[in-house]
């Protein structure tokens, strides 16, 4: 089989049985996981020296690290003697780690240090610089967010984001102090990882219809309607954003009154308070912007409308584990991020409003592409296909909201 067996040259449909086929998620593993650009954490998860956390890559357990002279590493998360899950925390702050199976000592950098019976078992000849953690040949940061790559001759992390950076700016690049990350929150879902990552990347389309008992007053006409402000764009390289362009005329009053849900006053008035600052570090383009989904090629999703970022980890073929975390201005007042933390769990938190309706779409998707003969018959993905538009204001390319121009870009 090959990648035309699956997906059309123009991605205008797609086979359902990427959503089952074992045989495929074992060569996305080696072939994706393998060599993409993968969210890590963010650095303030690191704060000090020895401070830590445990991740995936694909299926692999990593270990990231910032060791006594600051600098990050990630190694796999396994131990060189019998493979032990060396660090069985999530996160915390330590200078070595020692294997709870037979106590194998490793430094944060990643070096074995000690082994028991080094002198009277190994006779002193184990080479132990041999024996060190196995280092992701590539890990990197953009804007407080760490990736890894376990490619060794991967391109620079800015050349796998390309285009894709300036539209991550609107949400990473706001203020001088940064951002920060709260989270994960964690939890399963019965999905192929592709069709969770692909809804993030570009399908506005159903945002009308799943989620419609949070659009009481929508009228039916107006769910698949061209949103006026909204734009699908997709950056090229996989990546896709929703983004609403507001215009030049409108105040930042009006801008925050149209994006986003309802919000408290003291919300509403540290957003005016910090416009002046993002204008000044954005430009005026990027300050009348906002990113409503989107999603970093593989599985680094995005709902900045409600400040959630996630990871969709691939767990076998028909699960994944999403990892959600709340993305916050750091210099925010707490009252502030409690408020915006409290309302991006209440809509994509694990029982999120929203979160509810996908999941269990994702899940039904993942079961109708078992079937041996449902399986057999494409799923169409042409909505706007052809009328894609340039514009010398956004890179990349544009479609409606909604368009599948970007399921198909993530498709390619
Ligand atoms: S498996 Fe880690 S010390 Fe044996
Ligand atoms: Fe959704």
């Amino acid at each position: 089989m090959s990648h035309s067996d699956y997906v059309a040259a123009d991605a205008a449909w797609v086979s359902p049985e990427i959503f089952s086929d074992s045989v495929l998620y074992d060569l996305e593993q080696q072939r994706i996981f393998g060599r993409s650009w993968l969210l890590l954490g963010h650095v303030s998860q690191l704060p000090v020296p020895g401070a830590f956390l445990r991740t995936n890559m694909g299926e692999e357990s990593v270990l990231v690290t910032r060791d006594r002279d600051g600098e990050i590493h990630a190694h796999l998360n396994a131990c060189r003697h019998r493979g032990f899950q060396l660090c069985q925390q999530d996160r915390g702050v330590a200078h070595s780690f020692q294997c709870r199976y037979h106590g194998w000592v490793y430094a944060s950098h990643g070096a074995l240090l000690g082994v028991p019976g080094q002198a009277t078992l190994y006779y002193n000849e184990l080479d132990k610089p041999r024996w060190g953690l196995v280092p992701v040949a590539r890990v990197d940061t953009y804007k407080g967010l760490i990736f890894g790559n376990f490619d060794p001759d991967a391109p620079p992390l800015s050349d796998f984001l390309g285009d894709m950076a300036w539209y991550l700016d609107i949400i990473l690049d706001r203020r001088l102090g940064g951002t920060e990350l709260l989270g994960p929150q964690r939890w399963r879902i019965a999905a192929n990882w592709k069709i969770v990552a692909e809804n993030h990347c570009g399908d506005e389309y159903h945002v009308g219809f799943a989620h419609g008992s949070n659009f009481p007053d929508l009228p039916g006409s107006m769910r698949a309607a061209p949103l006026p402000y909204a734009r699908e764009i997709r950056p090229m390289l996989g990546h896709g954003v929703g983004v609403n362009i507001f215009p030049d005329e409108m105040t930042p009053e009006q801008l925050l009154a149209t994006a986003g849900f309802p919000r408290p006053r003291h919300v509403t008035d540290y957003l005016l308070r910090v416009q002046d600052e993002i204008a000044e570090r954005l430009g005026r383009q990027r300050s009348h912007m906002s990113i409503i989904h989107g999603a970093v090629w593989p599985n680094f999703g995005m709902v900045p409308i409600v400040n959630s970022l996630r990871v969709i980890h691939p767990k076998g073929v028909g699960e994944v584990e999403m990892w959600a975390y709340c993305l916050l201005d750091r210099d925010a007042p707490a009252d502030v991020k409690q408020w915006l933390a409290n309302q991006t769990t209440a809509t994509f938190g694990p029982a999120g409003s929203f979160e509810q309706d996908d999941a269990g779409n994702w899940s039904a998707v993942t079961q109708s592409s078992r079937g041996a003969q449902g399986r057999r018959h494409p799923l169409n993905l042409q909505m706007g296909i052809g009328h894609e538009e340039r514009s010398d204001k956004f890179p990349g390319e544009l479609g409606l909201t909604a368009s599948e121009i970007n399921q198909r870009g993530f498709y390619l």
